[in-house]
């Protein structure tokens, strides 16, 4: 068919202008901090498949990125412009010198290319771990947030796939180099079939794609859960009326202690780990068949079909189970004086540890358990979009049986647990009772709720994890505690600033603009103020207090952080008060 080349190749010319800066400090070699993890533990992390699908790996190696360049789209220094982090090299595990969390597995469907293929997909690490740059050192900080800007580079990869269909030379190179590194089951015209579907299925969304864009998710951020609501409802059952707008972007948050929290997402929503883990892989592009290829419904339990690997995701979760808040690498940031954060815990005891001290479940038997209060919007002020979202928008699923609109909690409820079984009744060999209560963790039960407000966490090693707040608006610790905050600022700067506790983010060249008065963007609330006002939590900090907060944040341990026993709370703040679900 063809096609506007023209156009074509006048937007990729654009998005190569427009990608973002080289990395300011690509580092050669990562210092890695201690937590807890072995190396064997940290590979794990870093490369164990959960089942997503972005493409086949041998194409992913053979792209190049513009129309007449040389250089393939995988290669780090290309990489590093969307702040992917470079590993060292490991053959065995990472044959195709793939970035940090770029994991492959054999291809097993439901649907997609032939069994046995080599797909590449993100894992968990691809988006939980961060890299932290100071004065030409680069340290890794495990489970702690990604700073890439995926959809930009996804973007760039479905144009490298659309320019490669339409220039033939092109396209017969690529085949014959995916051909060189893999014996494509059927041969070379299986392979350019596949490919050309690839490509069309590309052209064909992307004018929804542009359309569900209200607001740039840019580096360090997703609205992961309005992703997984557009890939399951929409995309998946050939909904597009379901895909709503994109207008919640959140910073990838820490995933240290979270196997503690008694419910996790930063609106509290979601209970168990492997729905958890599920409805994330089925949103980052897990494979699933609710329709055949008529586009009619298919009975179950076939319709439950997945790619998710639910016995690697478990190894991913036990590991993380090991996984310790990154130490204050005072060697390299700067020592820290122990006098000012003494001052800052005692500060922290009385200003903060109601909301963001450790609350110790009692009674929860063998695993323990951690309170993490949820504060309704009405009082934390801050961005609402996020937890509106969730709890307000409903969609069409009548192809999977439901009769009427459902909203996104029940949604993601019902999915993942069909999917999740359906995976645990196809294992090999298939998983016992006492296994699958294993793999749900803990056999905590599948809830899913949507509160109307966000979660306030332990904040042992939050040093690591900047920006802040759930939608990454507030730059630094200094920001966050401050009677008024920036309204602009640039996110993709990997230097750090350690008096500040954050990224630096006056480099436009090393990163995008992250503008505060966009949809989701909000840096409002949280405030410590001697106003009152919507969203003031606290009367104001004084320098030296803020000084002394900043500095106990930065060596704050299990050890020293406050913790208190407190029994089960019954439900969330405002949750299933009349109203809150539709508003
Ligand atoms: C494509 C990026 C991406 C991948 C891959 C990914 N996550 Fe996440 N994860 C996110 C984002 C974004 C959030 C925040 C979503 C929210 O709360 O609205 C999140 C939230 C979480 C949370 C909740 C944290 C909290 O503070 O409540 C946990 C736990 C988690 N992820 C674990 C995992 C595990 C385990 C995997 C792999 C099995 C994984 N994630 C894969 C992006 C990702
Ligand atoms: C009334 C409860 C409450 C108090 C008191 C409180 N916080 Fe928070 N805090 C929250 C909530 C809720 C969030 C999450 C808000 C969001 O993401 O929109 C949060 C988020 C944060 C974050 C960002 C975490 C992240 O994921 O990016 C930091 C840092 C923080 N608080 C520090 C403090 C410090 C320091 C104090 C004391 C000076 C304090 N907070 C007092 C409720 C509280």
């Amino acid at each position: 068919m063809p096609r506007p080349v023209a156009a074509l190749l006048a937007i990729a010319v654009l998005a190569a202008c427009a990608s973002p800066g080289p990395d300011p400090q690509p580092a050669e070699e990562l210092v890695l901090l201690d937590q807890g993890l072995t190396p064997e533990e940290r590979a794990i992390l870093h490369f164990t498949p959960q089942g997503t699908e972005i493409m086949p790996a041998s194409w992913l190696a053979s792209l190049r990125v513009g129309p007449t360049s040389e250089t393939r789209l995988m290669d780090p220094a290309v990489l590093g412009r969307y702040r992917f982090i470079t590993p060292a090299p490991d053959p065995v595990r990472n044959p195709d010198n793939f970035p940090l969390g770029f994991a492959v597995h054999a291809h097993k469907g439901p649907g997609g290319p032939p069994s046995g293929v080599r797909m590449v997909g993100f894992t968990c690490a691809a988006c939980h771990t961060g890299q932290i740059n100071h004065k030409g050192k680069a340290i890794l900080i495990e489970g702690g947030s990604a700073m890439h800007d995926a959809v930009a580079f996804q973007r760039r990869m479905a144009e490298a796939m659309v320019l490669t269909a339409e220039l033939g030379w092109k396209r017969e190179r690529f085949l014959d180099e995916v051909m060189r590194r893999e014996a494509w089951p059927g041969g070379r015209e299986a392979l350019a079939k596949s490919f050309d579907n690839a490509v069309e299925r590309i052209l064909v969304r992307k004018p929804l794609e542009d359309r569900l864009t209200v607001v740039p998710e840019g580096h360090g951020r997703l609205d992961a859960l309005q992703r997984i609501a557009n890939q399951l409802l929409g995309e998946n059952l050939i909904r597009p009326d379901n895909e709503q707008v994109r207008d919640a972007p959140v910073s990838f948050p820490p995933v240290w202690d979270i196997w503690l929290f008694d419910w996790v997402q930063y609106n509290a929503s979601v209970r168990q780990p492997m729905v958890r883990n599920v409805g994330e892989a089925l949103g980052v592009r897990a494979r699933t068949r609710f329709l055949d290829d008529a586009g009619h419904p298919i009975g179950p339990p076939t319709v439950w079909d997945t790619s998710v690997l639910v016995r690697d995701v478990d190894r991913i979760e036990r590991t993380l189970h090991k996984l310790r808040p990154p130490p204050w690498p005072a060697e390299i940031l700067g020592a820290v004086d122990p006098a000012l954060a003494e001052q800052g815990r005692v500060a922290f005891a009385s200003r903060c540890a109601a909301c963001h001290g450790i609350q110790v479940i009692r009674g929860t038997g063998g695993a323990p358990e951690w309170h993490v209060p949820v504060i309704p919007l009405a009082r934390i002020g801050t961005d609402p979009n996020a937890a509106r979202g969730f709890a307000g928008r409903t969609y069409d699923a009548s192809a999977l049986g439901f009769r009427e609109r459902i909203g996104g909690a029940e949604a993601l409820r019902v999915v993942t647990e069909r999917v999740k079984e359906r995976a645990y009744d196809q294992l090999v060999p298939p998983a016992s009772a006492e296994e699958r209560a294993a793999l749900d963790g803990f056999g905590r039960d599948n809830l899913v709720r949507a509160p109307c407000g966000y979660k306030a966490r332990p904040l042992i090693g939050i040093w690591a994890t900047a920006p802040f707040l759930h939608n990454g608006s507030v730059p630094s610790l200094h920001d966050m505690l401050s009677p008024d905050r920036p309204a602009t600022f640039v996110v993709g700067d990997r230097e750090f600033d350690p008096e500040k506790v954050g990224y630096r983010s006056d480099r436009l060249e090393f990163g995008t603009l992250f503008d505060t008065s966009m949809p989701g963007n909000s840096n409002q609330g949280h405030w410590f103020r001697d106003t009152r006002g919507p969203g003031v939590i606290g009367p104001a900090l004084s320098d030296g207090e803020r000084r002394a907060i900043i500095a106990y944040l930065k060596v704050a341990t299990e050890e020293t952080y406050p913790r208190r026993m407190v029994d089960r709370p019954g439900r969330a703040a405002c949750e299933g008060e009349p109203g809150w679900a539709s508003r």
